[in-house]
């Protein structure tokens, strides 16, 4: 624990912090005893979490209310946290619409590129050269296994996450150089309220049965610094090895979308 703290702290990042895998992280790494700087959009449950974090574990936590998918919210960000020793940025937040490319709106397809894709690549570009001026740190950025193959129902959702995946791996090597771990994880189905908000046929069973937030996020904090993109549990990493290797990338598509259509059609 010490040596996570060491090399990762004394302040880490959470960008989309408030509830789900994002709050998860944020206990995590208070319990590993790092100081928290809390995003989201709603201050709220931002301030709920931080009260916990700092009765539970002692640490000091700040909250800070912006739209990752702002062209400023690296401005904000700056603001907010140049005066601290920051040692970790996790990108979690996303924006998920879901259905049928053409029925979504292209303003919609446009705010979930800016907050997967535009908010990943300016916060990374932003700590990476904190980080890299600082000599260690890490970086974890929220994929998922969506993003290991086109995805009916998610089309440019699973695109954006592909877009994370792949830019973590670059990163991996570039900035490992230097002292900076970066972790792209892929998650799969996680019972987060946003996933439960967004289907009332959660699979039961099969490969595509949830995982929790408290499983997900320890295994990334384990993955990080020892590879460049971390497959949480066991059932991922089999349809990983599956999806990624086994099948026909035709199959691939074809087994991942009729999953998702079985749930969202
Ligand atoms: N849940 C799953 O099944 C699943 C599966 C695979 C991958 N993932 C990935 O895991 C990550 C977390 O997923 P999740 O299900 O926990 O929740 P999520 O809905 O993706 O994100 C929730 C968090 O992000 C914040 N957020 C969203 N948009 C924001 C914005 N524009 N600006 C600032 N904060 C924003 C939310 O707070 P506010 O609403 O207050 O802003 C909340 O704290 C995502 O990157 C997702 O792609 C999730």
């Amino acid at each position: 624990m010490d040596s996570f703290l060491e090399r990762y702290g004394p302040w880490a990042v959470v960008a989309g912090a408030s509830e789900g895998i994002g709050a998860s992280f944020s206990r995590k790494l208070a319990a590993r005893g790092l100081n928290l700087v809390l995003v989201a959009r709603r201050a709220d449950p931002l301030q709920k979490l931080a009260a916990e974090l700092r009765s539970e574990h002692e640490v000091e936590a700040h909250v800070l209310s912006l739209d990752l998918g702002s062209a400023d919210a690296v401005a904000g960000m700056s603001a907010a946290t140049e005066t601290l020793d920051v040692g970790l940025m996790v990108y979690n937040a996303a924006f998920s619409p879901i259905g049928t490319f053409l029925e979504i709106e292209v303003q919609e397809h446009l705010k979930a590129v800016d907050v997967n894709v535009l908010g990943p690549l300016r916060m990374t570009h932003y700590f990476g050269r904190r980080l890299v001026r600082r000599g260690r740190g890490g970086i974890i950025l929220m994929s998922s296994m969506s993003g290991l193959q086109g995805t009916a129902m998610v089309a440019n959702y699973a695109a954006t996450k592909a877009y994370d995946a792949i830019l973590a791996e670059g990163l991996w090597y570039e900035l490992g150089q230097q002292g900076v771990d970066v972790l792209g994880c892929l998650a799969g189905a996680t019972l987060t309220p946003s996933y439960q908000s967004s289907t009332d046929r959660i699979p039961s069973k099969g490969l595509a049965r949830p995982m929790q937030p408290d499983e997900v996020t320890e295994q990334a904090l384990r993955d990080l610094g020892k590879k460049p993109t971390g497959v949480s549990g066991r059932r991922n990493r089999a349809a990983y090895v599956l999806l990624s290797r086994l099948l026909p990338r035709r199959g691939a598509i074809s087994m991942v979308s009729k999953e998702t259509e079985r749930m969202y059609r």
